[in-house]
């Protein structure tokens, strides 16, 4: 059976620290729907924090565990607003999956805007650690063909997060 469109998922792609996770919850929280959020929803199962995950386990494992939860996620549950982590997209299952189940919105800043919160981006993403600016860009680059590519696009340069989940809302109806 075909999912109707207003009960499936709505799931939010984009680079790391583009604001899927604020914007999520706004979308959320204006459709009165539940949110989940990916990375937190690993570091509850797994009990352990994602960076942690990483140097433990190493990316290749942490990469399983995301495309696995995803893979319930948007299968088992419905109208849930859901925002992925920024590597999850480059995943061919997770883009199956994702595209099949669910509506996809890629939130879509631009790498100048991007560079401009790195110093509140960095931290907690240990995929950016040990990586230059010119490395950092060269990633970001990388992951803009698999965002792009049968997804809406919503550009969030000229906006706040409350611009762009009302834009968001606004685009569904
Ligand atoms: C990652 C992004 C992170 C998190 C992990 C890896 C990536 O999610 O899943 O650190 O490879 O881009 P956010 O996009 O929510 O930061």
């Amino acid at each position: 059976r075909q999912i109707p469109v207003r009960e499936k998922n709505i799931v939010l792609i984009g680079f790391m620290g583009v604001g899927k996770t604020t914007i999520g919850q706004l979308v959320a929280k204006k459709l009165y729907r539940d949110f989940i959020d990916i990375d937190v929803e690993i570091e509850k199962n797994e009990k352990m924090l994602i960076k942690d995950i990483f140097s433990k386990y190493g990316e290749k494992e942490f990469r399983r565990i995301e495309r696995e939860t995803i893979s319930d996620i948007c299968q088992a549950k419905r109208c849930k607003v859901v925002s992925l982590g920024g590597g999850a997209f480059q995943q061919e299952e997770v883009r199956n999956v994702c595209l099949e189940n669910c509506i996809v919105l890629f939130l879509d800043l631009s790498w100048d805007r991007w560079k401009e919160r790195l110093d509140l981006i960095i931290e907690s993403r240990p995929v950016l650690h040990n990586r230059t600016l010119e490395e950092m860009q060269e990633l970001f680059n990388a992951r803009q063909d698999a965002y792009s590519k049968h997804n809406s696009r919503v550009q969030t340069d000229n906006l706040v997060a409350e611009e762009v989940a009302d834009y968001i809302v606004e685009t569904l109806k």
